[in-house]
């Protein structure tokens, strides 16, 4: 079902690859397990999501925190890049009728998004970064060490680039660059010029071979998966993860009413630096420095704090959902 004319546009022209293959799916199984939302409580006490509300919830994802956004009452936009999620998400929370619109985009665009929609502003917003469980578990994708797929790493099939692209061509100096940048991975120089020895041989196509290349040099003692942080790595640098929150928190900031919330949940240290800044920078109104001689009124003064320290998920979250053990929830109001 079209929700408006943008929704699952690119599902005509998408390349070859793990893509394609989604399209044999044609059934999305709602029984199957896709994604336990982070933070839930906590995200509901500061959105307050009710009737009369519209809320934007940037990452759809599998639709979890959409999903008690609707039953609170309020209208929901979902947004997602990943077709395979809005498909879910549609058929997951279509009950709810016109209070839900699930569009396919960037939210970086949110503002363009928004404006389609004929929206001018909106009353909270959520984004909850990186991927799915349901993407990270999924062989086709590629995200997934744990088993064999094609090195894609993309959310979305407009990605004019893969995770094949970048290893196969990327200089081993941007490579490591990468590694130590997205995935603060101390070995990034020796497994930059692992995977430069590798592709001379042949292209490293599958997550397994990515594996083999890098194998010798990774630390197989470690308690986390040694691959963690290279995977890591390459999916933030695939899918340009960190320009998209920045522009992404611009552009929702930019449509946010008076008293509106958004709600930043956040998993990797340089995504959370980004948000606390964001919000830090426009929480002031006063700003000073040692060459002025008297402090001077903060152009950017949007917004009041409402976390000082990041909101973190507790024990028993994290015992139910481990993957909310780096989750950083940081939140502030639109004056
Ligand atoms: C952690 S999941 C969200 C889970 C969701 N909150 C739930 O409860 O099911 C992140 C989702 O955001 C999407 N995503 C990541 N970056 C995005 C971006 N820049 N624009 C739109 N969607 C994005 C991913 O495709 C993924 O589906």
């Amino acid at each position: 079902m079209l929700m408006n004319g943008l929704v699952f546009k690119n599902r005509e022209n998408q390349k070859e690859g793990a893509f394609n293959a989604m399209e044999k799916d044609e059934e999305l199984k709602m029984d199957t397990f896709y994604h336990l939302p982070i933070l839930v409580r906590q995200v509901m006490d500061m959105l307050s999501p009710a009737p009369g509300k519209v809320i934007l919830d940037g990452t759809l994802g599998g639709g979890g925190h959409s999903e008690q956004f609707l039953e609170a009452g309020a209208r929901v936009i979902g947004l997602d890049r990943d077709p395979e999620a809005l498909a879910y998400a549609e058929k997951r929370l279509g009950r709810f009728g016109s209070r839900f619109s699930a569009v396919e985009g960037n939210f970086a665009d949110a503002a363009r998004i928004l404006d389609d929609l004929g929206i001018q502003k909106v009353d909270g917003a959520l984004l909850d970064l990186g991927v799915s469980s349901h993407q990270l578990d999924d062989p086709r994708r590629g995200f997934s060490f744990r088993e064999t797929g094609p090195l894609d790493m993309r959310m979305s099939a407009k990605g004019t680039c893969t995770a094949a692209d970048l290893v196969n061509h990327a200089s081993t100096q941007e490579l490591a660059e990468i590694f130590l940048k997205y995935g603060e991975e101390p070995r990034a120089s020796q497994i930059a010029h692992r995977i430069a020895e590798y592709r001379c041989k042949a292209p490293l196509k599958t997550t397994e071979d990515l594996l083999t290349a890098i194998g010798p040099v990774l630390p197989w003692h470690s308690v986390r998966h040694p691959a963690t942080k290279v995977f890591m790595a390459l999916r933030i640098a695939v899918n340009q993860e960190l320009e998209s929150l920045s522009r992404g928190l611009e552009s929702i900031a930019s449509r946010l009413g008076t008293g509106a919330v958004f709600a930043v949940i956040s998993f990797h240290s340089l995504e959370d630096r980004i948000v606390k800044n964001f919000f830090r920078d426009r929480s002031r109104e006063w700003v000073d420095r040692p060459e002025w001689p008297a402090p001077r009124r903060n152009p950017e003064f949007s917004f009041r704090l409402l976390t000082t320290r990041p909101v973190e998920a507790d024990e028993e979250e994290v015992n139910l959902n481990p993957r909310a053990r780096s989750a950083k929830l940081r939140a502030a109001a639109h004056l």
